[in-house]
């Protein structure tokens, strides 16, 4: 099936950290940060602007989330650029 041969495509090309230009590729820092409480699959399934996916973080923060400014930066501009609606 065409669709699934794409995702399967973008999954290599993150594993090979070559992720520019397939939308779909997870980032290392999302699967680094977001996994050990549910799949990333709730991650990929979303679309949504900085500030929804701002409000997204400060929730998982409250549910146990531990970041640094620095990796949150980091999270944010991934889960925008990767997962953003525009
Ligand atoms: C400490 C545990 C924990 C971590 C780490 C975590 N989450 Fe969650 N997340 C949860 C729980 C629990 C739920 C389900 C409960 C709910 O939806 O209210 C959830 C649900 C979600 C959902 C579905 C609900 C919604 O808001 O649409 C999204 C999206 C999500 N998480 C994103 C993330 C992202 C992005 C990260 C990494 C920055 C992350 N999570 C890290 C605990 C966590």
């Amino acid at each position: 099936m065409r669709t699934r041969h794409m995702i399967t495509i973008c999954a290599a090309a993150a594993l090979a950290a070559v992720s520019r230009g397939c939308t779909k590729a997870e980032p290392g820092i999302i699967a680094q940060k977001c996994s050990s409480c549910h799949a990333t699959a709730v991650i990929h399934e979303k679309k949504r602007t900085l500030d929804e996916w701002g409000r997204t973080v400060h929730a998982m923060k409250e549910r146990g989330l531990a970041l640094t400014a620095e990796e949150e930066k980091q999270v944010l501009e991934a889960l925008a650029g990767h997962f953003g609606s525009d």
